[in-house]
């Protein structure tokens, strides 16, 4: 049986040691499926999910969170803090529940989706909403992080991007090798930074032969790195994705680059449409900013942009749960009728 713990498992690969308190909520080591859709309609000869949405609090954050926890214990820390769209916050609220340490977050008001804010309320976090999107939370975070109180948690602290990097270390382990692109979403830009330097590593030691084309995808409404310049006011209904001024900027830029990949934007629709087909063709529910990445595969099959590439992976980082609202949106709406069988086989024939 594989133990549970991620730092135990690349406790090799990771910036660790011996000391470094051994903090679990079982995070990593998450499925990856298979598309027979999405390869029927790219032509792509296998297009695999990475579901990212099964980590404990339900987004990818937890593999960094948990080594970014890890060690601020290990640091004596006493509180972490972080700026987020949600996921974060959840993630980080979480970590530090099961290490005894205070949190604190802070989030864009009225930007958060409804799931996310209740974990990390539920899990004992000071929640501040400001007035103001997630770049200026980031800034006011950057500020109050660099006293003595509080270790800031955001991916901005290395050992998020460390820990995250794992996701790219299991790919490989699964598939045999690295696939022949990766198509992600892209906020901050932590994750694609994060991915990019796994692949990178995995390459170097033999675990992959090869490194993917990093393909990352922006909402078009908050495309700071596709428009070369930050975004003031960020919009599109992926809200963990609404950033203007992601703090990864040139790792992101450098991970494109290297790997001779692309970032693009897609519009709200083709994410919104990518979201209900994932659940409606592939039983897999995650969040409108994870179907980001399923919305830029689409597009670039149709514009001819995947060339010779047989293998992709996807990665769906977050659990549709997080934002129910959008769901309901989304989806049909619900009949109501008298408690008979009458009733309710005449209503569902309409
Ligand atoms: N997908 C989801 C579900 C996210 O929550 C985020 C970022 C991203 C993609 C983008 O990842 O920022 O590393 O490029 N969420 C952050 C948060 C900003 O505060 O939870 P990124």
């Amino acid at each position: 049986m594989r133990a549970a713990s991620l730092i135990d498992r690349y406790a090799d690969r990771l910036p660790v040691s011996a000391r470094t308190p051994r903090i679990t909520l079982g995070e990593g080591n998450t499925p990856l499926v298979r598309s027979s859709w999405l390869e029927r309609e790219t032509g792509v000869r296998e297009v695999w999910l990475k579901i990212e949405g099964a980590n404990p609090s339900g987004s990818f954050k937890d593999r960094g969170m948990v080594v970014a926890v890890a060690k601020a214990l290990e640091d004596g820390a006493t509180a972490v803090l972080c700026a987020s769209t949600g996921n974060t916050a959840a993630s980080a609220a979480a970590y530090a529940a099961r290490a005894g340490l205070r949190c604190a977050v802070v989030l864009p008001a009225g930007q958060v989706a409804v799931g996310k804010l209740s974990q990390a309320m539920i899990f004992g976090a000071r929640v501040v909403a400001v007035r103001g999107g997630f770049d200026e939370a980031l800034a006011i975070v950057r500020e109050l992080g660099a006293g003595p109180e509080y270790t800031l948690v955001n991916s901005v602290n290395p050992y998020r991007i460390e820990g995250q990097k794992t996701a790219a270390f299991e790919i490989c382990e699964t598939l045999g090798d690295a696939p022949d692109a990766l198509c992600i979403p892209v906020g901050n830009a932590g994750n694609i930074t994060a991915y990019w330097r796994g692949f990178v590593e995995a390459a170097a030691s033999g675990l992959a032969t090869r490194r993917p084309r990093m393909f990352g995808f922006q909402a078009s409404g908050a495309a700071p790195l596709v428009h070369g310049a930050p975004v003031k006011e960020p919009k599109t209904i992926a809200t963990a994705i609404r950033i203007g001024n992601p703090a990864s900027w040139s790792t992101a830029i450098e991970a494109r680059d290297a790997s001779g990949g692309a970032i693009q934007a897609v519009t709200d629709e083709e994410i919104l449409d990518a979201y209900s087909s994932l659940a409606r063709c592939d039983g897999v529910f995650c969040e409108p900013a994870s179907a980001a990445a399923v919305a830029g595969l689409r597009k670039r099959a149709r514009e001819g942009g995947l060339e010779r590439a047989e293998r992709i992976v996807c990665v769906l980082t977050g659990n549709g749960l997080k934002d129910p609202e959008t769901a309901q949106r989304a989806a049909a709406s619900v009949n109501e009728v008298d408690a008979s069988v009458g009733k309710v086989r005449e209503a569902l024939k309409r």
